[in-house]
């Protein structure tokens, strides 16, 4: 059995990640910590054996027996929080984005060396069984080698998160990091780092801020160049509708995934191209996603097992980051083209 805390029992731990450690047999919350009243009532009446804590670092200095922390509290507080939990000896698994800016993301990474503990980000659109039907179809070989993919995220607002704490925080730069680069970002630069089999090289975006009571972005354009391809990355939270739409362009064919539906062209190159549609229940409009926690959390749980301390997982999360924080350098200059310096796959 696991022992695990939580630190911010808003949106994603109550209606995500909790729901799927009380399905699971082999992990029990012993511990939560929120900084809302209202947010530990709710915590008491999902979890009624829980020690509960106003405050993380009262939660570290009590609970000397964790197997890990997940850290679910706005981006601001994650690596302050996760390099305590490293240091107090437990692992952590941690919402996205890892952190704000990859000088934090480094020193999670080094810390995690150092104290030979698993840092894991919970990068879970990669667990949407549409989106694992689209890295079968690419290792199948049906649509040949991938060259270009486009990944649309349509919104009509920011997501909210629980009304008893501060519903817009995704809108406060100091809260967030960003806007929608930084909440949205990790998503998307993850699943063209599957899809196009490495990681990018160089990126250009322009953000655009529509709605401009807040002080974030709220559209992101991004081109990540890739050593095989490219990428080209839309989010949006000024849509006239929520979905997804990706596309996957191969050599000899394509996929296209709009939310669970799928259309697949195979044979483009024989002159003969055959179409193939279907449909993946993969539940994109649930926002807490807790139907793809439960293999997210195998993964770590073998990372955890297997003292995979700096994993593929976490150096993606580092990538992640640096996207994003160039993506808005990139905007801040005109829209320049920008190389990505820290290779992760080497630190
Ligand atoms: N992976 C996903 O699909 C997904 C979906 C939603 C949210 N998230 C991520 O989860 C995190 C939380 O988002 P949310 O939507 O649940 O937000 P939320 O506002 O609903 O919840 C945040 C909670 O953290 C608490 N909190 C704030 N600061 C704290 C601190 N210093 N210590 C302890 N508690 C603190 C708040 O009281 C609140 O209960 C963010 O990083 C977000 O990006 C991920």
């Amino acid at each position: 059995m696991l022992k695990g805390a939580m630190v911010g029992f808003g949106f994603i731990a109550g209606k995500g990640h909790h729901p799927a450690y009380l399905a699971r047999k082999d992990v029990e919350i012993v511990a939560i910590a929120d900084v809302s009243a209202a947010r530990l009532d709710a915590a008491r009446a999902a979890a009624p054996d829980a020690r509960l804590y106003p405050s993380w670092r009262e939660l570290l200095t009590k609970e000397t027996a964790l197997d890990f922390v997940d850290v679910c509290t706005p981006p601001d507080a994650h690596a302050e929080i996760a390099l305590a939990a490293l240091r107090r000896g437990a692992h952590v698994l941690c919402e996205k984005p890892l952190t704000t800016t990859t000088a934090q993301a480094m020193e999670l990474l080094a810390a995690a060396r150092e104290h030979r503990r698993v840092v894991f980000p919970a990068h879970n659109y990669k667990h949407a069984p549409v989106v694992k039907f689209a890295l079968d179809v690419i290792r199948s070989g049906r649509i040949g080698s991938v060259r270009a993919v486009t990944l649309n995220t349509f919104r009509t607002t920011h997501a909210k998160g629980v009304p008893e704490w501060r519903t817009d925080w995704r809108r406060d730069r100091k809260t967030a990091g960003g806007g929608i680069a930084m909440d949205h970002g990790s998503h998307s630069f993850y699943l063209t780092f599957a899809w196009l089999g490495s990681l990018p090289t160089h990126v250009t975006a322009k953000t655009l801020t529509l709605d401009r009571q807040w002080d974030t972005e709220d559209n992101l354009n991004a081109v990540l160049t890739f050593p095989t391809g490219y990428a080209h990355c839309f989010l949006t939270w000024t849509a006239g509708v929520r979905k997804v739409v990706y596309s996957l362009q191969g050599k000899d064919g394509a996929l296209v995934i709009d939310d669970d539906d799928w259309e697949l062209t195979t044979g483009v190159l024989s002159g003969k191209p055959r179409v193939e549609k279907g449909s993946i229940a993969s539940h994109w409009m649930d926002a807490s996603h807790t139907q793809w926690f439960d293999s997210l959390f195998d993964q770590f749980k073998a990372a955890m097992q297997s003292g995979d301390f700096v994993g593929r997982e976490l150096r993606e999360a580092v990538a992640c980051v640096q996207i994003i924080e160039t993506c808005y350098r990139s905007s801040a200059e005109g829209s320049r083209e920008l190389p990505l310096p820290l290779d992760v796959l080497e630190i």
